[in-house]
């Protein structure tokens, strides 16, 4: 089956370029194994694939695959705590701005699971995407 179009942020964009194996740190380790896996919950769980056979939404079919969502939610934004302690955020300005737009962010995502609204959940895919950018361009270097 040939896929012709792919509307889902998991798959455009992601992934970041993720270090290799070894190159292990605290910041590495936070957003390979904690914050990447929660923002996939989210970026795979809304959007489409359009292939030759048709359009195949990618939204959660069952309460397993929305828990996975609330979860991936939570996550985020429980994360911001874990950005904004003293040896991380270093008190830098717009570090904890983007931590803040994490915690905003994920909680929305939470309500949209709830509800089960994936077109909201569709649109704060984008919002998410757009914090995990921003910060990248000011904070990861090379
Ligand atoms: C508060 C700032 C900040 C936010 C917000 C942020 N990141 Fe990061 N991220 C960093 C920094 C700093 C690095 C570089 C870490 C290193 O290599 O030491 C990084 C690196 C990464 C990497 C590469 C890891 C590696 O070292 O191989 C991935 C993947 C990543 N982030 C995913 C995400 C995702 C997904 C989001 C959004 C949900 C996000 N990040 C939001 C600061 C942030």
């Amino acid at each position: 089956m040939k896929i012709l179009v792919l509307l889902s942020f998991a798959l455009i964009f992601f992934p970041f370029n993720v270090a290799t194996e070894d190159e292990h740190s605290d910041m590495h380790d936070l957003m390979a194994h904690l914050l990447t896996p929660a923002s996939e919950a989210i970026w795979e769980s809304s959007g489409y694939v359009i292939t030759e056979e048709g359009e195949f939404s990618l939204e959660p079919t069952n309460e397993e695959e929305w828990e996975r969502v609330l979860y991936g939610a939570k996550v985020i934004t429980e994360s911001a705590y874990l950005l904004n302690i003293p040896s991380r955020s270093k008190n830098r300005k717009e570090w904890v701005l983007f931590a803040g737009l994490l915690e905003e962010v994920g909680e929305k995502a939470f309500e949209a699971a709830e509800n089960k609204d994936v077109e909201s959940l569709f649109e704060i895919g984008a919002e998410l995407y757009q914090v995990c950018v921003s910060c990248h361009q000011i904070y990861m270097t090379d």
